[in-house]
């Protein structure tokens, strides 16, 4: 198992998204509340980077480009949004953020005519 130990629980404000990159892969930590989140850095739509294009607001990601949303806790999409967000698995442990990291997680870009 490839668990890195990313940050301190506090570096990542509740509501809110940090980008990191370790060992060469770009992710952001998400704070919800309860625990946090991890997704690839772009939005599964258009590859924006949502660290700039996304906005959270009570437990819901939205990205401003296209106005595509996800529940924050599950990745699952809301409204217009027809992707989920990936997630890497996530632990806390001693207040701090450790994000399993074995696999880089991508979005298929292929399939945007289909
Ligand atoms: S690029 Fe994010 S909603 Fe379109």
């Amino acid at each position: 198992m490839s668990w890195k130990d990313v940050c301190a629980a506090d570096e990542v404000a509740e509501n809110s998204l940090k980008p990191f990159n370790v060992d060469g892969i770009s992710f952001l930590v998400a704070n919800v509340g309860d625990g946090f989140r991890a997704y690839p850095p772009v939005c599964p739509h258009m590859e924006e980077y949502l660290e700039d294009s996304g906005l959270c607001a009570k437990g819901v990601l939205t990205c401003d480009r296209h106005l595509w949303q996800w529940d924050m806790k599950t990745g699952e999409p809301k409204g217009p949004a027809e992707k989920p967000l990936l997630m890497y698995p996530v632990k806390e442990e001693e207040g701090r953020v450790m994000v399993n990291l074995e696999k880089e997680l991508e979005y298929d870009f292929d399939d945007e005519d289909d």
